[in-house]
């Protein structure tokens, strides 16, 4: 089965990238991403390719070679569909915020839209594939809409999610450690479908990386590569504690353990919590989905991970409030990086949005400075957590577009993204410009303690 067009279903974080990297490595596959949100699909098509919505180092010069050649984007999700051999699902799949499941389920009303839509406007044979993360069997479901409200059109349902981070996802894509794709592997049909992906991908990814596997197992490794790796976050970010009270340090722990090649180095820095929009929502998945079975004691397995990362963002907004001699009212207190990791611009959970609100809730005065966060987004994230008005929020934070604008007259500095740019900051003449005590809190561990208490910071690390 050769594939001649594909549509994206989703421009996101998710999305985008990945159709722009398999436009640029297939240039005879028309690519069509399609969403429902004018405004970004405006953005992906802006002249200017630095204004597409979505920073992730190298990805406009991706964009740029691939579009309007055969990479297109679009609002016009019905003529995609119908055009499309394949289409690739990647809406967003958020944590249920009501009804059944509450903060924990994921919310699959996207998905079910998409697949209704489909289901309408598919006039001929189609390959459906599950790229955003979704819970085990969610596949079946889908096949089920798919199947009995169609016009008598055949459907093969594939399951490929997606491993990229954000940051580094054009080198992830280009370069992944696997891609996984689950199918229906017993069938013909279903062979038949599986392969037509992985021809795809074999365009530049060598054919040992990629794995086949049934539906059920795709679906299950994605949530469990996620859980596996948060939890390695957590683990490192218990030890912090530990280290702060025993003397230890937890970088020195970490680069001892990770020796350990059973272990492994990856993965093990200590930091303010974890954020992103998969890792929580896929462990809460996981957690809902053990209760659902009766798997009580792996539910708690896995939310305690959560709760650990919780009590991480917590502990080191709190450590602000009682080193500030117990309290921030009135103080100002700038926080850098909004993002929830570096060469991003992506804030979902990011543990800046929780110390914030933290410091808030203490009264504090927040100046934010991040290099690709905008504006509006800052203000939404707060907005969103309905605990103060708008107005409010917008009275107690100002955001402002440089580092040492951020840090003026402040009392202290919270570092809670590890943008590079932050270690070669004139931290000398923040240090003059700030009120003294001058306090400055790493939550990153990206900052030398001695030569910041050479300058007279009070200087606080995350873990040791
Ligand atoms: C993650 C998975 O890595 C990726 O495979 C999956 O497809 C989506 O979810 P992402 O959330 O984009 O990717 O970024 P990741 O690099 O995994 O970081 C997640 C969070 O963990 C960030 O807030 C990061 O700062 C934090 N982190 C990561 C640490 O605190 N310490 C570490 O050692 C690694
Ligand atoms: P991810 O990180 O999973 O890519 P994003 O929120 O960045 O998530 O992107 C998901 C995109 O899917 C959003 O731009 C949203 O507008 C789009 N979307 C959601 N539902 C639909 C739909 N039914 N049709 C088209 N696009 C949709």
């Amino acid at each position: 089965m050769k594939i001649k067009n594909i549509c994206c279903i989703g421009a996101g974080y998710v999305g985008g990238p990945t159709m722009a990297v398999i436009a640029q490595k297939c240039p005879k596959i028309n690519v069509t991403v399609v969403d429902i949100n004018q405004k970004r699909i405006d953005a992906w098509n802006d002249e200017d390719v630095e204004n597409i919505p979505i920073y992730e180092p190298g990805l406009s010069d991706v964009v740029k070679e691939a579009r309007g050649r055969n990479l297109f984007f679009s609002t016009d999700v019905d003529s995609a569909i119908e055009n499309a051999d394949m289409i690739f699902i990647s809406v967003n799949t958020p944590t249920k915020t009501y009804g059944i499941g509450k903060g924990m389920a994921a919310d699959l009303k996207f998905i079910e839209l998409c697949a209704r839509q489909i289901a309408r406007v598919s006039k001929n044979d189609k390959i459906v594939i599950e790229k955003s993360t979704l819970p085990v069997r969610t596949a079946a479901a889908l096949k089920n809409i798919l199947d009995n409200t169609g016009n008598g059109v055949k459907f093969q349902i594939l399951s490929n999610p997606e491993f990229l981070a954000e940051g580094t996802a054009v080198q992830d894509l280009m370069n992944p450690d696997r891609v996984l794709i689950g199918g229906d592997i017993d069938t013909n049909k279903g062979k038949e479908a599986v392969e037509a992906l992985v021809d795809i991908y074999a365009t530049w990814i060598p054919k040992e990386n990629i794995l086949t596997t049934n539906v059920w197992s795709s679906e299950l490794s994605k949530l469990t590569a996620n859980a596996f790796l948060a939890q390695r976050v957590s683990s490192i970010n218990a030890m912090s504690e530990l280290c702060e009270k025993t003397g230890a340090d937890v970088d020195e722990v970490a680069r001892a353990v990770g020796k350990d090649s059973r272990i492994g180095s990856k993965f093990l820095k200590s930091s303010v919590g974890f954020g992103g929009s998969c890792f929580q929502k896929d462990i809460l998945n996981l957690v809902y989905i053990s209760k659902t079975f009766g798997l009580n004691e792996v539910a708690d397995y896995w939310e305690q991970v959560i709760i650990m990362n919780d009590h991480q963002k917590r502990r080191f907004a709190e450590k602000i409030v009682k080193t500030l001699f117990n309290t921030v009212s009135g103080k100002k207190i700038a926080i850098l990086g909004w993002a929830f990791k570096k060469d991003t611009n992506d804030t979902r959970e990011s543990a800046a949005i929780y110390v914030t609100d933290y410091l808030l809730n203490e009264q504090a005065e927040i100046v934010v400075y991040d290099p690709k966060v905008n504006p509006e987004q800052i203000y939404a994230d707060l907005d969103y957590l309905s605990y103060r008005s708008d107005e409010e929020n917008r009275k107690a934070v100002t955001i402002v577009s440089s580092a040492e604008e951020a840090c003026k007259d402040a009392h202290a500095v919270a570092v809670l993204t590890e943008w590079e740019e932050f270690n070669v900051l004139d931290w000398e003449k923040i240090y003059e410009d700030m009120l003294k005590p001058a306090f400055l809190f790493d939550g990153r561990r990206i900052l030398d303690r001695r030569s910041k208490e050479n300058i007279g910071f009070e200087f606080y690390a995350i873990g040791s």
